[in-house]
């Protein structure tokens, strides 16, 4: 079963969004495999960005995402990594389409409310890189049958 990384950025922390955000994966039919609310490193933040490494907003990028706490999770099911990029909406929340929760929720590619990974192998080292692998839940939902 396919499995995706996201996280609740700083902004959607503070601006009271948690719920709101977890409500829309799970009423979709994505079922939650591990969350947890931390503060981020700038180690961690460095390594999870590090793709950007060279961009000119790599440097506040960084510091926002370290401002404060973030809530990071792992969901799962069938096309997660692509359906919850939809969900989530274009990088610059101007573009994103309403409905979405960039969309919906911002309007500043700097504060654009959630992370989501953009392809399997990004996904497959975003999980690797933020949770151990006894953090991972392995169970199945009842509710999955009438789902798919
Ligand atoms: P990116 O991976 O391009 O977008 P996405 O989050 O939609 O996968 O960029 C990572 C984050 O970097 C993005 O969510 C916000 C920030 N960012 C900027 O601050 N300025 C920019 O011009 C871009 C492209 C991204």
């Amino acid at each position: 079963m396919e499995r995706t990384f996201l996280a609740i950025k700083p902004d959607g922390v503070q601006r009271k969004l948690v719920g709101e955000i977890i409500r829309r994966f799970e009423t979709k039919g994505f079922t939650l495999v591990a969350l947890k609310f931390m503060n981020v490193s700038r180690e961690l933040a460095q390594a999870h960005y590090d793709v950007h490494r060279e961009r000119p907003f790599f440097a506040s990028l960084i510091d926002f995402i370290t401002s404060g706490p973030v809530v990071a999770m792992v969901w799962e099911g069938d096309g997660v990594i692509a359906s919850a990029r939809k969900l989530i909406g274009a990088t610059n929340p101007l573009n994103s389409e309403p409905g979405t929760i960039r969309g919906d929720f911002g309007v500043n590619t700097g504060r654009n409310i959630i992370h989501g990974s953009d392809a399997p192998e990004t996904a497959k080292n975003e999980i690797a890189l933020w949770f151990k692998e006894e953090e991972l839940v392995n169970w199945a939902p009842e509710i999955k049958g009438w789902l798919y």
